[in-house]
C-alpha cells in the first residue's frame, strides 16, 4: 500500500499526487518553504491531508531553527505558521492544524526550546495517525448508509490520497465494502485537475474495488437512467450551517441528485467543520491558474491567449445535502443544531 505522507529522518515525504497514475513517485521535503510549496503545487493535496503536510511542515520549520533566545524562537515560530497556513485558502484543515500546532507551542513555552521543537513533531505525528483512525470510524459511520447492492457516485478524490490513510468518502465506501457489502463505484473524472480520473480510480483499483470511471457530464444521464443509488463526497469546509465547500462540480451532482431523489451525503471529519462562519458564503473560493484548463499533461487543448476562469472549489447549499457523515456520528436537518452537537461530544 502506497503512503500519501510520512515524516521520516528530519523531512517529510509525500507521494507525487501530480504524476499519478502513471508514475509513483515520493518526494522528500526538508524544509517548511518546500512542504508549502508541495502543498500549493498539489504534491499533496485533500482538505486532511493538507492539514497533516502543514503541521508536518510547520514541526520541520520549527526543528530548524536555531534560536539565540526565546523570542526569536516565537517570532521565527510565528512567521513559519503564518507561511504554510497560508498556502491553500479553501480547505479550513490547514489553518485547524496551524492552531493546533500553535496551541502545543503556547501549552510549553517555558520548556527548552528543544523540548518545545520535539513536541511539535509528536503532535504533527500524532494528527498524522490520528487522521486515519477518525476515517475508519466515519467509514463505519457512513457505511450504514449505503444498501447491500449499490452504485455510489463520488466527485473528485477524498480518498487515501486526500487524507493521511483510508479516506474520508471512499473510507465510507472502503468500510462498505469491508462489511461484505456489494458496492459499484462510479468516479467522475473532475476536471480540470482530473482527481477522479487519476487518482480515485487508481487507489480504488489498487484497492480492488469495482470502479467505473465516467466524465463529469455524463452523471445526469445516468441518475436519470436509474444507475445511481447513491453520492457520497468528501469536504474542504463545512459551515456551522451545513452549507459545504468541496471541489468544483460537487454542486452539481447535488442539484442532480436532489432532482432525481438520490441521497446525497458529505463525509467529512470534524476538523473541516468551521464553526466560526454562519454560511457557505463565507468559504473563500481558491482560483488557480490558466494552464490547468488550457493543458492536459503539457498538451494544449485551447487557444493561446483565450481568457479562462478556474474556480476550483463550490458550495453545495445545506438543503441539498441528506447527512453529513462524521467521526463523531452522522448528522441530518436541521444542521445548524445537529453540527453544534457533534462539538459537545
Ligand atoms: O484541490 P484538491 O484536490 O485539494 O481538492 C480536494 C477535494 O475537493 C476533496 O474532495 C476534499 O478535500 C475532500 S478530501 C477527503
Amino acid at each position: 500500500m502506497f503512503k500519501t505522507i510520512e515524516w521520516i529522518d528530519k523531512g517529510v515525504r509525500m507521494i507525487d499526487q501530480r504524476v499519478l497514475p502513471t508514475r509513483e513517485v515520493y518526494k522528500t521535503f526538508k524544509g517548511y518553504k518546500e512542504v508549502a510549496g508541495a502543498i500549493k503545487d498539489m504534491v499533496i493535496r485533500g482538505a486532511p491531508a493538507i492539514g497533516v503536510a502543514g503541521a508536518m511542515g510547520i514541526a520541520l520549520g520549527a526543528s530548524k531553527i536555531d534560536p539565540k533566545d526565546f523570542k526569536s524562537f516565537n517570532r521565527e515560530f510565528r512567521k513559519i505558521v503564518k507561511h504554510v497556513a497560508g498556502a491553500r485558502p479553501t480547505a479550513v484543515n490547514l489553518a485547524w492544524a496551524a492552531r493546533r500546532m500553535e496551541a502545543v507551542f503556547e501549552k510549553n513555552r517555558d520548556l527548552p526550546t528543544e523540548e518545545i521543537k520535539a513536541l511539535l513533531i509528536a503532535e504533527a505525528r500524532k494528527m498524522h495517525d490520528e487522521d486515519v483512525l477518525i476515517n475508519k470510524k466515519l467509514g463505519t459511520n457512513g457505511a450504514r448508509l449505503l444498501k447491500k447492492n449499490s452504485t455510489v457516485l463520488t466527485h473528485c478524490n477524498a480518498g487515501a490520497l486526500a487524507t493521511a490513510g483510508y479516506g474520508t468518502a471512499l473510507g465510507v465506501i472502503r468500510a462498505a465494502v469491508e462489511k461484505g457489502k456489494n458496492i459499484h463505484v462510479l468516479a467522475d473524472e473532475t476536471r480540470p485537475f482530473l482527481q477522479g480520473a487519476r487518482l480515485t480510480a487508481w487507489e480504488l483499483k489498487k484497492d480492488n474495488i469495482d470502479v467505473t470511471l465516467i466524465a463529469d457530464n455524463m452523471a445526469g444521464h445516468l441518475m436519470k437512467e436509474g444507475l445511481v443509488d447513491a453520492v457520497v463526497v468528501g469536504a474542504d469546509r463545512i459551515a456551522s450551517n451545513g452549507d459545504a465547500a468541496n471541489k468544483i462540480g460537487t454542486y452539481t451532482v447535488a442539484v442532480l441528485a436532489k432532482e432525481h431523489k438520490i441521497p446525497f451525503y458529505v463525509a467529512a471529519p470534524t476538523s473541516t467543520i468551521d464553526m466560526e462562519i454562519k454560511t457557505g458564503a463565507e468559504i473563500p473560493i481558491e482560483e488557480r491558474g490558466a494552464r490547468e484548463i488550457t493543458h492536459i499533461s503539457g498538451v494544449r487543448l485551447a487557444p493561446t491567449g483565450i481568457k479562462i476562469k478556474n474556480p476550483v472549489f463550490d458550495v453545495t447549499p445545506a438543503k441539498y445535502i441528506t447527512a453529513i457523515i462524521t467521526e463523531k456520528g452522522v448528522v441530518k436537518k436541521p444542521y445548524r443544531a445537529g453540527i453544534k452537537a457533534l462539538f459537545k461530544k
